[in-house]
């Protein structure tokens, strides 16, 4: 089997941090959240990948990803000069699906479980494809299928009138059946070729679309609010980081406190009366100092300063300085960002196009 991780796309609804580079980038655990689907791939054993690039960030999934080597996979790119529909985007990779079956994984899905059991089972099947539903809370931002007596009897995008809390996630396993559909396919209301509604019309002609339920973790990261509930989900539960964690370790010089599941980098100083409330992962060469209080649910990246700051439930990404009375609370700070305090009277500051601060 292939795989194929979608890395397209504008990601407007997480401006302005993805004015620099595409939203599957973005860190989630100080990892990016792409690097979760292409080792939950890799671990099936599927070591051939194509990534969907397009868009201004193209070349930083390159930078990053490269052939692939540094991850145990052979990377092919594979460019998409506009964000046309998840079906465009698959129908791109005809050649290199090479009349195999496949697996393709939404780069801004995130899951915290092995995705092996599935693959196996789908490789073994005859099915023309297998989807990974999960039940949520608001079925109307998502794929929905109808499902009766244990089959699918319907797949529809983003319906206003949800008939089912059962959304389709953006990992599916398919065949190359699908590029015969995909050539039928017309544009949807937002003017693209949906895999939905592919896979809608795969049913119709023959029925034979298995499904599989996803009961843990499952994210679609659309928002900056997904994005900080992964983060925090992600430090405290995924199999990867269990054995990172250090626990319950009240340390008592310095007056330190690290409380539950924190992850601490290598080479960092924690300084005097610093309090650390997991989940927390800090990176390598950081600095978390004076009466600073961390987490829970919150990330810092690489070579950060903190003094004398209270951050919760946030993302702070690399080589950033939060000095400031100011508490940082739901807050995704990007690299090389700086905080501290002004005056009372005067703040200064220097906020890239669509920053949203309150104060
Ligand atoms: O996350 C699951 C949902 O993903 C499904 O339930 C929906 O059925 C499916 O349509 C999709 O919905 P979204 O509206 O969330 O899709 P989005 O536009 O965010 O694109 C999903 C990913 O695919 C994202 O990482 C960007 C990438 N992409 C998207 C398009 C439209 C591309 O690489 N190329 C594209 O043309």
């Amino acid at each position: 089997m292939k795989g194929i991780i979608l890395h397209g796309g504008h990601g407007t609804r997480l401006r302005p941090l993805t004015h620099t580079g595409p939203k599957q980038l973005l860190p989630i655990a100080n990892k990016p959240m792409s690097q979760y689907c292409l080792d939950a791939i890799a671990e099936t054993g599927i070591t051939e990948i194509a990534i969907i690039v397009g868009g201004i960030g193209a070349n930083k999934v390159r930078e990053f990803y490269g052939d692939g080597s540094n991850f145990g996979v052979k990377i092919t790119y594979i460019e998409q000069d506009e964000p046309r529909g998840i079906a465009h985007a698959i129908r791109l990779c005809k050649n290199f699906v090479d009349n195999q079956k496949f697996l393709v994984f939404l780069g801004d899905n995130i899951i915290q479980k092995s995705i092996t059991t599935f693959t196996e089972t789908f490789k073994n099947s005859n099915y023309d494809a297998t989807v990974l539903l999960c039940e949520v809370d608001n079925p109307s931002r998502f794929g929905i299928a109808d499902v009766e007596n244990e089959k699918i009897t319907k797949i529809t995008e983003k319906p206003k009138n949800p008939t089912s809390n059962l959304a389709v996630t953006g990992i599916y396993f398919l065949t190359p059946r699908i590029f015969e559909i995909i050539d039928e396919l017309k544009p949807s209301w937002r003017n693209e070729l949906e895999i939905t509604d592919a896979l809608d019309n795969l049913l119709k002609i023959n029925n034979n679309i298995s499904y599989e339920k996803i009961t843990d973790y499952w994210k679609d990261t659309g928002t900056p609010d997904d994005i900080l509930h992964a983060n925090g989900e992600i430090i405290n539960k995924h199999p990867k980081f269990q054995s990172q964690h250090i626990t319950d370790n009240s340390l008592d010089t310095k007056n330190l406190k690290i409380i539950n599941n924190v992850i601490l980098g290598t080479n960092c100083e924690l300084g005097q009366n610093v309090t650390i409330q997991g989940p927390v992962i800090i990176g390598n060469n950081c600095k978390i100092l004076e009466k600073s209080t961390i987490g829970p649910n919150t990330s810092i990246g690489d070579n950060s300063i903190i003094s004398a700051s209270l951050i919760q439930n946030s993302i702070i990404m690399q080589n950033c300085k939060i000095n400031s009375t100011t508490e940082i609370k739901d807050s995704i700070i990007a690299n090389n960002s700086e905080i501290k305090d002004g005056s009372t009277t005067e703040k200064v500051f220097l906020l890239g196009e669509g920053s949203k601060i309150s104060l």
